[in-house]
C-alpha cells in the first residue's frame, strides 16, 4: 500500500459531537475535555462553532470555551463558521484557523445554513477576507461531498464547480466531508483522482462518518490517493442536527490506533487518547462507538489458559 508515512489528525468531537448531544455539555467540561485533547498531542482541534445559538444552542458558549481553553503553542485550534459573523465571532474569541460550512446539495445547504449554494459561496468571499485580515488560516468544508441524505448522488461536476469557485476567490485548503456516511472507497479515490490534479498547492482533509462502518476504509483510500489530513471524533460522537440519519464521525482513537498498526505516524499518545475517551463516555452518561476501548490495543496480550501453558512449557 502507498501509505504516507505521517498524517495530521483534527479533533471534531468538541463541534460535530457535542452539537448534537441532546443535553447541554457544560463549559467546564468543554474546556476540560479540550485541554486533555492537547495533552494526549492532537495537533488540531476543532473546539466550537460560531453559528447561531438558536440553530444549535449546544455550542452557545463558544466564546467562553475559546477563552478558558489552555493553549499549547504549536497545537491549531479552530472553530467552525457558517457566514461572516461566525467568522469575526470566532477571529475576536482567538482562533487559529476557520474551517466554513457549505454544501455540496442544495437541499442539505438551504436545511443547514439557510442559503442557497450560489448565496453560501458569495458569502465565502467576506469570510475569507476577515480571515485574511486576522491572518488565520481557513479550510472551507464541503458538506454532503459524497452523497445527500436528501437528494442521493452529488455529481463530482458539481464537487468540482464549488472548489474551484472558492479557489478563485483565494481558497487554499478544503475538507471533504461525508455527513451522512455514504461514501465507499472506489467513490473517495474517484472523486479524489479527479480533484486533486487539477487544483494543485491545494490542501485536502477528509472528513468522515461512520455511519454505515466505511469511514476507515474511505480513509485508506483517501491516503493511497495522498491525502494526509483527516478529521476524527473521540470515541465516536458526532452528527449534523439538520442531517437526517447522521451518526458519529470515524473514532479518533481507533483511527490512530490504526494509523499506528500501519507505523503512519500521527505524533498522538494513544494511551492519553483513550482516557480521554472514557472521561467523555462518564460524561455523556453512555457508551461511544468505538471498539479500542473496549478491545484494547493490537498488543494487548492475555495469560494462558492453564492446561495450554502447562503443555507449551517444555517446548520452552
Ligand atoms: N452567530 C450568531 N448570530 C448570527 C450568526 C452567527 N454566525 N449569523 C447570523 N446571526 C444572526 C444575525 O445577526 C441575525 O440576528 P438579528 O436577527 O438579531 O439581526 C440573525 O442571526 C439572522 O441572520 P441571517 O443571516 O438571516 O441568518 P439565518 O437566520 O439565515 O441563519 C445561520 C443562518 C447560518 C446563521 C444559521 O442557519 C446557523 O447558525 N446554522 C448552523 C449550522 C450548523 O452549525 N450546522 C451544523 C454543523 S455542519
Ligand atoms: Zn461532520
Amino acid at each position: 500500500m502507498k501509505l504516507p508515512q505521517r498524517v495530521t489528525i483534527c479533533e471534531v468531537g468538541t463541534r460535530d459531537g457535542f452539537q448534537i448531544e441532546p443535553e447541554f455539555i457544560p463549559t467546564d467540561v468543554k474546556v476540560e475535555v479540550v485541554d486533555l485533547l492537547t495533552e494526549a498531542g492532537v495537533p488540531r482541534i476543532e473546539v466550537t462553532s460560531f453559528v447561531h445559538p438558536k440553530a444549535v444552542p449546544q455550542l452557545r458558549d463558544a466564546e467562553t470555551v475559546m477563552a478558558r481553553i489552555r493553549r499549547r503553542p504549536g497545537t491549531q485550534y479552530a472553530a467552525l463558521v457558517p457566514n461572516e459573523k461566525g467568522a469575526v465571532r470566532a477571529v475576536d474569541a482567538g482562533v487559529d484557523a476557520l474551517h466554513t460550512v457549505l454544501s455540496a446539495s442544495e437541499s442539505h445547504n438551504l436545511a443547514n445554513v439557510n442559503m442557497t449554494i450560489a448565496e453560501s459561496v458569495e458569502k465565502m468571499g467576506a469570510v475569507l477576507a476577515v480571515a485574511a485580515r486576522a491572518r488565520v488560516a481557513v479550510s472551507c468544508g464541503i458538506s454532503t461531498s459524497f452523497g445527500c441524505p436528501f437528494e442521493g448522488e452529488v455529481p463530482i461536476s458539481r464537487l468540482q464547480s464549488i472548489v474551484a469557485r472558492l479557489a478563485d476567490m483565494g481558497a487554499q485548503a478544503f475538507g471533504l466531508a461525508d455527513t451522512t456516511g455514504m461514501a465507499n472507497p472506489r467513490q473517495v479515490a474517484a472523486v479524489l483522482e479527479h480533484l486533486v490534479p487539477r487544483f494543485p498547492g491545494v490542501e485536502w482533509t477528509l472528513h468522515t462518518h461512520d455511519t454505515r462502518a466505511m469511514a476507515i476504509p474511505n480513509i485508506l483510500a483517501a491516503m493511497e490517493c495522498g491525502v494526509v489530513n483527516f478529521d476524527s471524533s473521540i470515541g465516536g460522537l458526532g452528527g449534523c442536527p439538520f442531517a437526517p440519519g447522521a451518526s458519529g464521525n470515524v473514532c479518533s482513537e481507533d483511527l490512530v490506533h490504526a494509523l499506528h498498526a500501519m507505523g503512519v505516524e500521527t505524533g498522538i499518545d494513544l494511551d492519553r487518547l483513550i482516557a480521554v475517551s472514557r472521561r467523555v463516555e462518564t460524561v455523556i452518561g453512555r457508551a461511544l462507538p468505538g471498539q479500542i476501548i473496549k478491545a484494547g490495543p493490537w498488543t494487548r496480550r492475555y495469560p494462558l489458559p492453564d492446561g495450554v501453558a502447562a503443555r507449551l512449557a517444555p517446548a520452552r
